[in-house]
């Protein structure tokens, strides 16, 4: 049996992105779309993205993260090192980021390469964690396989014995990568699917070149 969608049909049509408006670099528009998003009531988790890697596999693998930063140094989120995402940087450290705020019918997607952050800026930003998020990036030996439930809350227990009346200090597998940008496309719904679509490709230091896609 399929499930038919073919019922679900919105149309867009509560902005539009035109070249008269924007800069020739695309911080700028990145940036005046994130705070517009992070004011917009009906946007949750505004720093939500998806994380596109491709490791040894050759298989694309997608999943959320948390975008903690951005800016001129780029973009960063924190994880496990060990990962399979992380083994996947590790064999190719092109990435592409993805945000949707459907509440502003705008996406943005980002391709870049990922480095780790230094050791410094892991810890700095560790320590600024809530102490059970501490404790559970030690808990947890992120995309391995688990026995059960119980395996993990024991992990767990043990790690809150190991660290009591202790300050949690960052697990060595734990930190930031920063993803430098090489291309930003930004897109915004249009009414009859005629969308806007505005691609920033870097070409060298401080220079990018802007097209308009068709949708
Ligand atoms: C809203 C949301 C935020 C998340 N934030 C992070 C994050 O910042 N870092 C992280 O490692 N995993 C985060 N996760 C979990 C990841 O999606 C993923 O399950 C985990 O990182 C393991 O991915 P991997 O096995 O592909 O490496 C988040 C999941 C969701 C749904």
């Amino acid at each position: 049996m399929q499930k038919s969608l073919d019922t679900y049909r919105k149309s867009y049509g509560k902005s539009e992105l035109l070249e008269e408006n924007i800069s020739f670099f695309p911080l700028p528009l990145f940036t005046t779309w994130f705070e517009e998003a992070e004011a917009h009531p009906d946007v949750g988790e505004v720093n939500a993205m998806t994380l596109a890697t491709c490791g040894i596999e050759g298989f694309p693998k997608n999943r959320i993260v948390l975008l903690k930063s951005f800016g001129v140094n780029g973009f960063s989120f924190y994880t496990n090192y060990d990962s399979e995402k992380a083994n996947d940087i590790a064999e190719n450290p092109r990435v592409c980021l993805s945000f949707f705020w459907p509440a502003l019918e705008r996406q943005v997607i980002i391709k870049g390469i990922a480095m780790k952050t230094s050791e410094e800026d892991s810890i700095t930003y560790f320590a600024s964690r809530p102490r059970g998020s501490q404790l559970g990036a030690w808990a947890s030996n992120q995309s391995t396989i688990l026995g059960s439930r119980e395996e993990l809350e024991h992990q767990l227990k043990e790690i809150e014995e190991r660290f009591q009346n202790k300050e949690v200090e960052k697990p060595p597998h734990w930190g930031g990568y920063l993803v430098t940008p090489r291309s930003f496309e930004f897109w915004q719904g249009r009414e009859n699917r005629l969308h806007d679509r505005i691609i920033y490709e870097f070409l060298e230091k401080d220079t990018w070149e802007r097209n308009r896609l068709a949708p």
